[in-house]
């Protein structure tokens, strides 16, 4: 058994996490060998030049993940995450890199997702209108789907080279934490590889996964294995 994660009355956590917290639940990564950029070069699918060159492939490619999100379950990993906000409330914040609905399905709460969200799209013509909950698939330029200005709808991912979302909030809760948990996550994209680095010199910083991240320098601990087997009974909340 890991040495436990101690979490007192005084503790403030942030957690967080990668596509490495969905894999067990059959979501592929996206750099483990054949991740989910094999069969789509990024350029082709994940940048506004992508969009603009071909709206309908773009589509394509996230009504792919739409469909696979739709069949997931959450994981271990995922309700270990909800019973810790559960125990510690307010005092919990989750912060994650995924687009999928996993989280919120296994009942967390507290919670940003700083690169979009897969069944939530927007105007394309960024027309003011807020974005929606949209589970719509579409395959050709014709099915897609209008917003009421007579602009394309879109998803709502922040694509390479667009401004990750709630940073203010993120950066906030990073400079209140006094314990981080990055869970599943290469540390290859920023600015989410420096969140580690952004926290105070006393903040205890934990790794939890199968390999060591490309920041595995910057954490205190780094505790080894699928975050379904390891995360479940790591944390141990004394009030
Ligand atoms: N439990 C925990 N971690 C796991 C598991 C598991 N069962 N299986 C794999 N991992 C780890 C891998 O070791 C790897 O370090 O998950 C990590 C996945 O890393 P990436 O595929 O790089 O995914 P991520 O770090 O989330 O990518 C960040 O890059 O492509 C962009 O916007 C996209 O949000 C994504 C961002």
């Amino acid at each position: 058994m890991k040495e436990p994660i101690r979490v007192g009355a005084e503790d403030r956590v942030f957690v967080l996490t990668g596509a490495g917290v969905s894999a067990e639940s059959g979501l592929k990564t996206f750099r483990d060998q054949g991740g989910l950029w094999e069969g789509h070069r990024v350029e082709d699918v994940a940048t506004p030049e992508a969009w603009g060159a071909d709206a309908a492939r773009v589509w394509r490619f996230y009504s792919e993940r739409r469909r696979g999100a739709g069949q997931a379950e959450p994981n271990a990993a995922h309700q270990a995450l909800a019973e810790l906000e559960e125990g510690i409330g307010d005092r919990f914040f989750l912060c994650t890199q995924n687009v999928d609905d996993l989280h919120e399905r296994a009942g967390s709460r507290r919670l940003v997702h700083m690169h979009g969200e897969l069944f939530v799209s927007r105007c394309a013509e960024d027309c003011g209108r807020a974005p929606f909950a949209d589970h719509g698939l579409y395959e050709t330029e014709e099915a897609i789907g209008r917003c009421s200005c007579g602009g394309r709808i879109r998803p709502h991912i922040v694509w390479f080279g667009e401004m990750p979302l709630e940073m203010e909030r993120i950066q906030r809760e990073i400079e209140r934490s006094t314990v981080m948990l990055v869970v599943g996550t290469s540390g290859a994209v920023y600015p989410a590889a420096n969140f580690v680095r952004w926290a105070g010199p006393g903040v205890r910083k934990y790794y939890i996964g199968p390999e060591e991240p490309m920041n595995a320098r910057a954490f205190t601990r780094l505790v080894l294995g699928n975050a379904g087997d390891v995360l479940p009974g790591l944390v141990e909340i004394r009030d």
